[in-house]
């Protein structure tokens, strides 16, 4: 699978990116996770996307004991992990209030339990996980500047910002890429101007979500149903699975997305690496655009 240049000096992340958000609700044993690791690696699917919060603080742990019984699998594969909310959790009894936090002092202490939980030395690229009212962009500007130098955490970006905020952060150090929440059935960064920034900008979008967690293929929602329909036509005609197409719809847009995958099944992710070879045309594009809107374009 080709790796992507996130952004212009940005990092080199597959262009399928397997997603760990689920990994603690697998209730794997340290060996299962290790065969999950090795199959997306097998694919080509060699960036894995965390946050320290995943799995209620026990993802990246749970990952990292994988990993460690295979070391020599951390140079085949690029770490992104995320920062910025504390949830409450028996896991971080001194936490009160479900909030953000994008300080200096929460940055750096989560960087650091991440690389222990993980067992790495350095992150491929961190992201602010969500917009925080209270974030002062200079504070974090210098935080991201003494992690790059401390070698700690290589490339950064940011997740669910809006394009102003996208732009605040941007003019005081180089983002890597917004991670959004993008799929037929959730289609806001078409129309609010988050596409248009990462075009113009050249950063690519990572695409958190990509088959709606699951919603395209389960939900009784009409929206649901219409684009289930379109996607099993055109995935009739053109040879593939319906969750190839979907994902293909997704690859298509040109601001060059990366769907991160949240599957346990590696055969889901053989289906979204497959839409690699599947270019949409902009009729079949627009079925499914109109399938998930319910009605046709102006
Ligand atoms: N930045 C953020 O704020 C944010 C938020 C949420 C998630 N994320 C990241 O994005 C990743 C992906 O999110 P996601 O897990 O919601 O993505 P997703 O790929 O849209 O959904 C995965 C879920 O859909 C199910 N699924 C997949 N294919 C299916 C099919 N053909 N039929 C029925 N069910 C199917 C999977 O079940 P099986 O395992 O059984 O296949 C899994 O439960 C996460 O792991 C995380 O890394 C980021």
């Amino acid at each position: 699978m080709e790796q992507v240049e996130l952004s212009p000096g940005g990092p080199r992340l597959s262009r399928i990116v397997a997603g760990a958000w689920r990994l603690a609700a697998w209730n794997w044993s340290a060996q299962e996770r290790l065969r999950w690791i090795e199959g997306c690696i097998d694919l080509g699917v060699t960036s894995f996307d965390h946050a320290d919060i995943y799995g209620s603080y026990t993802a990246e742990g749970l990952f990292g004991e994988a990993l460690a019984l295979r070391p020599a699998l951390r140079e085949s594969m690029q770490l992104v992990s995320k920062v910025g909310i504390k949830l409450v959790s028996p896991n971080r009894p001194g936490h009160r209030v479900h909030c953000y936090d994008t300080s200096a002092a929460h940055i750096e202490a989560t960087v650091n339990t991440s690389l222990a939980e993980l067992r790495t030395d350095h992150l491929d690229l961190l992201l602010i996980h969500r917009p925080d009212p209270l974030m002062d962009a200079t504070e974090v500007a210098a935080t991201f500047e003494r992690l790059r130098g401390a070698g700690k955490v290589r490339h950064f970006g940011v997740s669910n910002f809006t394009p102003a905020q996208f732009e605040l952060l941007h003019s005081r150090f180089p983002l890597c890429t917004n991670q959004i929440e993008l799929s037929p059935l959730h289609r806001a960064p078409l129309e609010d101007g988050t596409l248009e920034q990462c075009q113009r900008l050249r950063v690519k979008p990572m695409i958190w979500s990509p088959l709606a967690g699951g919603a395209l293929f389960t939900s009784t929602e009409p929206a649901a149903e219409r684009v289930r329909a379109a996607l099993q036509t055109i995935a009739r005609r053109r040879g593939s699975a319906p969750a190839s197409v979907a994902h293909a719809w997704l690859l298509r847009l040109p601001s060059q997305p990366l769907p991160v995958v949240g599957s346990r099944r590696i055969e889901a992710l053989r289906e979204a690496a497959a839409a690699l070879a599947l270019r949409l045309d902009a009729e079949e594009w627009t079925d499914i655009w109109q399938a998930a809107t319910g009605h046709e374009v102006a």
